[in-house]
């Protein structure tokens, strides 16, 4: 693929005002290329659900052990990854969602740190009280541990992943990171396809080198883009499906780079939900934009298509990635093994999501997302755990403003504790599948963007951030308190092994 003069100057090859040497003697600059792997060969498979060490009639106690692991995601390389349990991605929790009196239950979930560094995990659209959200300050040292209590009280597609200050981009990048998914009475009872019919899809760049080990050049904080793509932690794979339709529960969990998913074949990807649950009703779309930490719901109707069609999902180029490797362009393969019958509908409404009135705004903050000084800040600042930049009083409704005041970077904002709705983007509407509630929204080059939200359902410090994880890690962090007396974020701090009893 051929490399713009734009792409040069992101990697840091050219100064934007620099003389261009001729391309032919740029080129030997750039880094190698990951091993070979021939696309669509290894079998797609999803990361084991996590049982519960214990349940009662309110709560089910899940244990993670942080932990290096070798394993091979390349065919014929070992290479390390730090794993909860071991693996990459983590296993998955699905948790019953809702009010305790429609079966809603609660959870907690211990994780060990048996790693040589300090951790913090975010389970990200969870509504936590702030000692347990993964405050970035709020570290598990190695040798300790710490129980997060998570009241599951939406149904939706949740992550949760390493938010260790300054550590988040290598931390995740080793591999602490995986999928969270709460369901509720009201889905349940929706036809849409479920159990093997309904899929996660993780989808991770990564780059790798000559033998086999993680690559984490991200190009002086600017961003990692890998050179190989992986759905569930498998690079290309291939998956069988029988001609009907399938539910997919999409997340981009990479380092920096934004995907566009798209159907080979041009058909529709028929969407029906957002970051933090269902949409009011499905919308088709036939090209699919997601930042980190964007999650999505679809449907693919395999119905249309004979036994033995092969179905590409692509990921068309968007500019701001920097791509060294066509084959990026494809992210996995869907094959229409068999023939079966297919009891799920989409029905016309699914979860009405009820738009908060703008006149219901007590005020409106403005924060600019933007590089200086050779960092990333918001509003001219960087990340300080003692300064607060917002107080929004709880329960108020507030507009804030986003601005991206640079022309060559997206941005994929991130609040935590609140979901959110997008007002418009550059005075325009959102687009039709962005219409939900959302947590992280995709604030592309020199865009302005309005998002309205209610703040609660907790007090207290909550974060906001880029989620392009090297932005965020420098430093394009800030964070916000609902309210007054909330709970401090480093009140229930993470205590030695040595006293840990059984859940
Ligand atoms: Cu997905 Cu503050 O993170
Ligand atoms: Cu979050
Ligand atoms: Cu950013």
């Amino acid at each position: 693929m051929k490399l713009t003069r734009r792409d040069a100057i992101k990697l840091g090859l050219i100064g934007s005002g620099s003389l261009l040497l001729p391309f032919s003697e740029q080129r030997p600059a750039l880094a190698q290329f990951s091993p070979q792997v021939k696309p669509f060969e290894l079998p797609f498979r999803t990361p084991p659900v996590l049982e519960p060490v214990r349940s009662d009639d309110t709560t089910d106690y899940y244990e993670i052990t942080m932990k290096k692991a070798r394993v091979e995601i390349l065919p014929g390389y070992s290479t390390e990854i730090w794993g909860y349990n071991g693996i990459t991605p983590g296993p998955i929790i699905r948790q019953q969602g809702g009010p305790p009196s429609e079966g809603g239950r609660q959870s907690v979930v211990r994780f060990i740190n048996t790693l040589d560094e300090s951790t913090s995990i975010h389970l990200h659209g969870m509504a936590s009280l702030p000692p347990y959200d993964g405050y970035a300050n709020d570290l598990i040292p190695p040798g300790y541990f710490k129980d997060y209590i998570y009241p599951n009280n939406r149904a939706s597609t949740l992550w949760y992943h390493d938010h260790a200050v300054g550590k988040t981009f290598s931390h995740v990048y080793w591999g602490l990171a995986s999928m969270y998914i709460v369901d509720d009475q009201f889905e349940q009872s929706l036809p849409l396809p479920k159990g093997e019919y309904e899929v996660p899809l993780i989808i991770q760049d990564k780059r790798f080198r000559a033998d086999g080990s993680l690559d984490f050049d991200n190009r002086g904080n600017k961003g990692l883009y890998g050179d190989v793509m992986l759905v569930n932690g498998v690079p290309w794979p291939r998956m069988e499906v029988a001609n009907r339709k399938y539910r997919f529960r999409v997340l981009n969990a990479g380092a920096s780079r934004s995907v566009q998913l798209k159907l080979s074949t041009g058909d529709d990807l028929i969407m029906i939900g957002t970051d933090a649950g269902l949409i009011s009703a499905p919308v088709k779309t036939k090209i699919l934009r997601m930042g980190i930490g964007e999650r999505y719901g679809f449907i693919i109707d395999f119905s249309k298509y004979p036994i033995g069609t092969r179905v590409i999902l692509q990921n068309p180029i968007l500019p701001d990635n920097v791509d060294r490797d066509i084959r990026t362009t494809q992210i996995m393969c869907f094959d229409v093994v068999r023939q079966e019958s297919d009891d799920s509908s989409i029905p016309d409404k699914l979860r009405f999501v009820e738009p908060i009135p703008v006149s219901s705004a007590v005020r409106t903050r403005t924060f600019r997302f933007e590089r200086n000084g050779g960092l990333w800040k918001i509003n001219n600042k960087v990340w300080d755990k003692n300064r607060v930049d917002a107080n929004p009083g709880f329960g108020d409704v507030e507009i804030w403003n986003f601005v991206n005041t640079g022309g060559s970077w997206i941005h994929p904002i991130h609040i935590h504790l609140v979901d959110l709705q997008m007002l418009d983007r550059n005075g325009r509407p959102p687009l039709p599948y962005e219409r939900g509630w959302k947590d992280v929204f995709y604030l592309g080059e020199s865009e302005t963007m309005r998002v309205i939200t209610r703040f609660g359902p907790n007090r207290g410090k909550y974060m906001m951030h880029c989620h392009n994880i090297v932005h965020e890690d420098h430093d394009m962090m800030t964070q916000f308190e609902v309210g007054q007396g909330g709970f401090d974020p480093l009140s229930v701090p993470a205590k030695p092994i040595s006293q840990m009893l059984p859940l």
